[in-house]
Formats: C-alpha cells, structure tokens, sequence
C-alpha cells in the first residue's frame, strides 16, 4: 500500500498545490477530502498560473484521476465555472478523469444568506469566513435534517421534495433574523439546480468504492488537503477555523481510505507564518516587515483576495500541526520571500501563565495570552530563486531551514524557492 498525503500545518495557504502538483507524476489518481470552494490553490503549469478551488491540483494532468470525495461540499455552479475554465484552457476532462461522490454535501443559496446573517450578527469577533456558504453547509450535514447530498441531486421528485421543506423553513428563519431577506423560491432553485445536475451526472459516482478498487489495483492515490491543521474543526483555534477536518485526521473520514494506507505524510509549512479571517496570532507583525512579507510573498487571499496576516514562523503551531496530522516530513515554502531580511525570529515556545511551553493552547483564550519566545537568527541578502541543492543555499538559509527541522523533529525533503516546479530543492 502506498499512499501519499499533502497537509497544511499552519493555517492554510502553505502553497500546497505547487507540491501536489509536483507529486502527480509520481501518482494515479489526486483526491480531495474535504472543504468546499473556500479553498484555493495556485499552481503554476506549463508557465501559466492556475488558481484552484474545488478541483484537487490533478485536474491539470491528464493521467491522473481527480476525485472530488465524500467530506467535501459541493457549490454546484461553482464546480461547473471551475471546470469550464479549466476546459477553455486546456480542453474537455472526460468524466473517467473527475469523479465526484455521490456523499458528498451540497451548497445551496440560503447556506451563504444564512452565514451572511451568522457572521455580521456576531457580537464578538467575526469568524471570517469566506462567505461561500461551507460553514452553514457542513452545520447541515451535522444536522441531517436539511442537508441535501449530491447523490440526491440524481432523484429529482425527492429533491423537489426536500427542498420545498427547507426553502420554506429557511425563508422563516431568515425573514425573522433579517428585516431585509428577500425570500427564496423553492420552484427556482430546483430548477437551477436540475441544469446543474444534468451537467455533473456524468462525474458523480460512489468515489469510496471507486478508491477501495483502486488500492485493490495498487494504484497510487495521493491526498491533497484544503486549508490547514490550525483550521481543522475539532483541533485547530475554534471557533477561528474552518467547518471541515483540515489536518490529516478528515483523510479518514473524508475520503473512506484507511489512514494506514497512507505511507508517506507530508506536512507543507511556508517559512513564515499567515492566518486569514479572525483569531489570535501570536506572532503576527502588524509593523513594516509583516508588511514587506505581504507584498514579497503575495499574500492576498486566493478565493477572496483579502490581504493575509503575517508574521514569524511559530513552531509551536507549525510542531502541533505537525503531530495532529503524524508527519513524516516536511516541505518549506515560500523560503525566497525572506530572503533580504538583517535577521528572522522564529518562535521555538510559548511563555504562558510565567511557564514556558511547546504545547499548543487548547483555548483561544489562552492562546491570546501567550508570549512567543523567539530565537533569533541572522538573515541572508542573496537571491535564492536559483538555487536547486541544499548545499548551495546561503548558510544563513541553510541555518534557518535546519531550525525549523530541529524545533519540529522532522526531517526537511523539500524547499520550495519559487512559485516555478524548477524553483524546488528536493533532500
Ligand atoms: P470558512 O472555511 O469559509 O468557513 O472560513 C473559516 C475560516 O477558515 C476563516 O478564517 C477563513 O479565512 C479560513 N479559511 C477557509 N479556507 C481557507 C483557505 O483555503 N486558506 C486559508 N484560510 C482559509
């Protein structure tokens, strides 16, 4: 059995599409686990710039099979404009090349009304979601009452069925906690979403057996995680975190494939630190260098464009990530960004309540409180987009990639200099 699975330990935006998409040549078939189109991927291909969401990064490569399993949530016109684009650019994925399960949840118009209402009526800090409608989607599915799965798309009486239960419910709800909702129409959307599924009928299919088959048949899968382990549902800052498991604890779930199937994990860190949306952020820079990250990093939101908070790498949370998600090794993004800096800080613990700890707070509470203690390193002023061996890296940057390997005990295999496949040093 080999497996493959690419995971976040941060929070989000690790760049892990750039080595899923190096990883396809080595496998069969790409699979996404969970989140929705809340996610987004930038990789770079045949010298043009693909920004992903719903499609795993495999969609690109026309030997792999591109699966679209069960713990993810489906915005059905989302998917098809996905997928129209990637069409116009390099032309039609056969269904046999995208599978999407049958499991999986789908996104309605009132789950992104409902999060608007949700998310501007909070009395504490927002969420900061992405507004796509995940959250409320996935609280539906937990709920089973409401919840609609792409597998009923495909029974079109039970669709009309069920939604002029939950639309009329929906308008209720929302018309008292809104004075100005304009109501849904059940009719509407039924009909909205019937084109939808004569046009996804040909992909959707019970991805859980398609994967069992394919282990049986020695096929290599590789896992491709959304977001990150600090915003997995259960293990990342609640409430700041997204509404899936997005550390490799939702492989399992997610896909219907034995965690024990996976022989490599690989965990993505960017050199430096980024959260989107609300939430603490121990080393978070709000000063010029936060902001230099920003600019020399791009950091601007991939689905929504807003800029990205910045700070030092916290190996704290990057060694927590880490564990959640049992890592084998680690991939380092994103390393040419701090190139130019005079010196790095990296935060090696937390001083919490007069202790110094390397546990990650279980409260976000706590973890507002805590105090980074940084290690401090020397900078290095060249440009590294070129360097393709470890050995070549300047000392500084060799140095700083072996603090970041010693504070997590993990090994490094790679380090990415560049957004370009080329610009990628492999241990
Ligand atoms: P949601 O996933 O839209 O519910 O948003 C919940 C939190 O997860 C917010 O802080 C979002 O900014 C964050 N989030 C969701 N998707 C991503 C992602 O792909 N990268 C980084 N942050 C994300």
């Amino acid at each position: 059995m080999s497996a493959t699975a690419v995971v976040g330990l941060q929070w989000g935006d690790e760049a892990k599409g750039k080595i899923v998409d190096l990883l396809t040549s080595e496998h069969d078939i790409v699979v996404r686990y969970q989140g929705g189109n809340n996610a987004g991927h930038t990789v770079k291909f045949d010298g043009e710039t693909y920004k992903l969401s719903l499609m795993p990064a495999g969609i690109l490569r026309d030997h792999i099979v591109s699966v679209v399993a069960t713990g993810v949530v489906i915005n059905p016109k989302a998917f098809l404009t996905e997928l129209d684009g990637i069409v116009t650019r390099r032309g039609p994925v056969s269904p046999e090349r995208l599978r999407i399960s049958d499991r999986a949840h789908v996104i309605f118009p009132y789950h992104l009304a409902e999060e608007a209402v949700l998310e501007n009526s909070r009395k504490t800090e927002a969420i900061g979601t992405t507004m796509r409608g995940i959250g409320t989607c996935y609280r539906e599915k937990a709920g089973r009452a409401h919840a609609i799965r792409v597998g009923d798309l495909l029974y079109p009486d039970l669709l009309k069925r069920r939604l002029d239960e939950i639309v009329a419910y929906k308008n209720q709800m929302l018309a008292a906690l809104d004075p100005n909702f304009q109501p849904f129409n059940a009719d509407a959307i039924f009909a909205e979403y019937s084109a939808y599924t004569e046009r996804l009928k040909p992909y959707i299919c019970d991805t859980t057996a398609l994967l069992h088959h394919a282990i049986a048949a020695k096929k290599r899968l590789l896992f491709e995680g959304a977001q990150g382990s600090l915003l997995d549902l259960d293990h990342g800052t609640f409430p700041y975190v997204t509404s899936s498991s997005s550390s490799g604890c939702g492989i399992h779930s997610g896909s219907g494939v034995p965690e024990r199937t996976i022989s490599r994990m690989i965990g993505i860190v960017k050199a430096y630190t980024t959260r989107v949306g609300g939430g603490p952020f121990p080393t978070e820079l709000t000063c010029e260098i936060g902001q230099h990250i920003r600019d020399v990093g791009h950091e601007y939101g991939t689905v929504t464009g807003r800029p990205r908070r910045c700070g030092w790498f916290d190996a704290v949370v990057a060694g927590y990530g880490a564990r959640i998600s049992g890592v084998d090794c680690l991939s380092v993004m994103l390393l040419d960004v701090l190139s130019g800096l005079d010196e790095l800080k990296i935060c090696e613990a937390y001083e919490l309540d007069g202790e110094r700890t390397t546990d990650f707070p279980s409260h976000v509470e706590k973890l507002a409180q805590v105090k980074p203690i940084f290690r401090t390193l020397p900078g290095w002023k060249t440009d590294i987009t070129k360097v393709r061996k470890l050995a070549d890296l300047p000392p500084n940057a060799r140095r700083y990639v072996d603090t970041i390997a010693e504070l997590l005990q993990t090994r490094v295999e790679i380090v990415s200099v560049g957004p370009d496949r080329e610009q990628t040093i492999l241990s």
